[in-house]
């Protein structure tokens, strides 16, 4: 069981890179075998929408999403962690969304099968920390995973949002926050049948 961890804040102890790592630990003491990607070092610009893809589903770029694409394909198990940028996910992780683009055309315009083997389950995880309280702040990236999520042949496990941390690490104290993502991670790596429609909302407002 392979879960990719996919850390976008730009923040070296981000918040959000914080609580991935702890549901990769997660992830990893359930026997799962656990992988950690840092966008920041990773060089990926934003799609062009040259149009390529939509005749091979194939994206012609050639970046570092060329290295991230056979791994979020091999991956059984995602998580995806981004801090709240303006109510949405931040660039680094937008950029690598839109940059999927490929993979929906290879979906839903040349009708392919994504990964193989066919028919194992696969599922994704995000994770979102916000600076302030207010409610609507992960409306958005809500909808964004569950798209990309889905151009990823993959089902919506899990949500893990977090608000009123600001300072970097300073999630390190919100003893349920840690405690809830690697119990999550563990969950996530242990969801074999889990119901794709359904999703667990674990929302922390503070
Ligand atoms: C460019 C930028 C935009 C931000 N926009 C929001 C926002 O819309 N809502 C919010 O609650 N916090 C916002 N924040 C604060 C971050 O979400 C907060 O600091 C969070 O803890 C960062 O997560 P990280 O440590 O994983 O990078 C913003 C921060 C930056 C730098």
């Amino acid at each position: 069981m392979k879960v990719l961890g996919i850390s976008s804040s730009p923040r070296d102890n981000g918040n959000s890179d914080l609580l991935l790592r702890q549901a990769l630990a997660g992830a990893s003491s359930a026997g799962a075998e656990a992988e950690y990607l840092r966008l920041n070092k990773l060089n990926i610009s934003p799609c062009t929408a040259c149009g390529a893809c939509y005749a091979t589903g194939m994206c012609i770029t050639e970046d570092d999403f060329q290295i991230v694409l056979p791994k979020m394909l091999q991956a059984r198990r995602l998580i995806f962690a981004s801090p709240i940028y303006f109510m949405s996910v931040c660039a680094q992780a937008k950029i690598l969304i839109d940059r999927c683009q490929c993979l929906w055309a290879r979906k839903y315009l040349l009708k392919r099968a994504l990964c193989l083997p066919e028919g194992e389950q696969r599922l994704g995880m995000a994770i979102a920390v916000g600076a302030t309280k207010n409610t609507k702040m992960f409306d958005s990236i809500r909808l964004t995973m569950k798209y990309y999520f889905d151009a990823l042949d993959m089902g919506y496990f899990a949500n893990l949002f977090v608000s009123s941390v600001d300072e970097a690490g300073k999630i390190a104290d919100n003893q349920k926050a840690m405690e809830d993502a690697f119990r999550l991670g563990t969950e996530l790596a242990d969801a074999e049948g889990h119901d794709p429609k359904e999703t667990i909302e674990v929302e922390l407002i503070g």
